[in-house]
């Protein structure tokens, strides 16, 4: 299948936030990457439900909400009302990670689990057959703009082995420290889609910069 890129907001002015999704549609990315953050499962804040709900009426391009919060279970609901297309939430953050995945999916939108650098990829074997999209995370969750983290190159051939043998259809993200330099190793090593934050939002030309980490 075709690459999919999806450049994170967290990189973009939230001030200037129209203006910035028109940008993204221009240079023709496949989906919005919205990083939400509590500051407790991860130090630092972003933002919730209305941001999603305002962003919603500024594209039509898919919301791919990553959730960094504790108990993700508690806010499901606002967020799939406010417009999310992609729902995904940590399994280091929830006790309910198979029901919660029951729940987004019944509601209808794309239902998937996301690991931290540190987290097996084995605590996925569960939860696989549930997945619509099981993202990869190859920075520690928190911040825009990290380096990626070698090992997750390995990780996600493991997972990439995973999704093959339990769930063929699911998607796999790769999310955090993407480059023009890495992608095609990681395209390699099975990621579906990409999300790229400062990569795309730093790029004097995002199209042509959206088009190399596709091609
Ligand atoms: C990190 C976020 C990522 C991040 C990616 O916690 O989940 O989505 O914004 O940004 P870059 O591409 O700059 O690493
Ligand atoms: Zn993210």
């Amino acid at each position: 299948m075709k690459t999919l890129i999806a450049p994170s907001i967290l990189s973009a002015n939230f001030a200037d936030i129209a203006n910035e999704l028109s940008r993204l549609k221009d240079a023709k990315a496949d989906i919005v990457h919205c990083d939400v953050m509590d500051g407790v499962f991860v130090p630092n804040i972003t933002f919730g439900p209305k941001f999603i709900a305002d962003i919603k009426t500024k594209t039509n391009l898919p919301l791919d909400v990553h959730l960094m919060i504790v108990e993700p279970e508690r806010y499901i609901d606002n967020f799939i009302d406010a417009g999310a297309d992609f729902l995904t939430i940590h399994v280091e953050a929830t006790k309910v990670l198979l029901p919660s995945l029951e729940k987004i999916k019944l509601k209808g939108i794309k239902a998937g689990a996301v690991i931290s650098p540190d987290t097996p990829v084995k605590m996925l074997d569960k939860a696989l057959p549930m997945c619509d999209i099981v993202t990869l995370m190859s920075v520690y969750p928190g911040f825009g703009g990290q380096k990626f983290i070698p090992k997750s190159l390995e990780r996600l051939q493991e997972l990439s082995a995973l999704v093959k043998k339990i769930n063929p259809k699911c998607l796999i993200e790769i999310d955090g420290g993407v480059t023009l330099e890495n992608a095609q190793s990681i395209k390699d090593a099975g990621a579906n889609i990409l999300v790229a934050g400062n990569t795309v939002f730093s790029a004097k030309d995002p199209k042509a910069t959206i088009e190399q980490l596709r091609a």
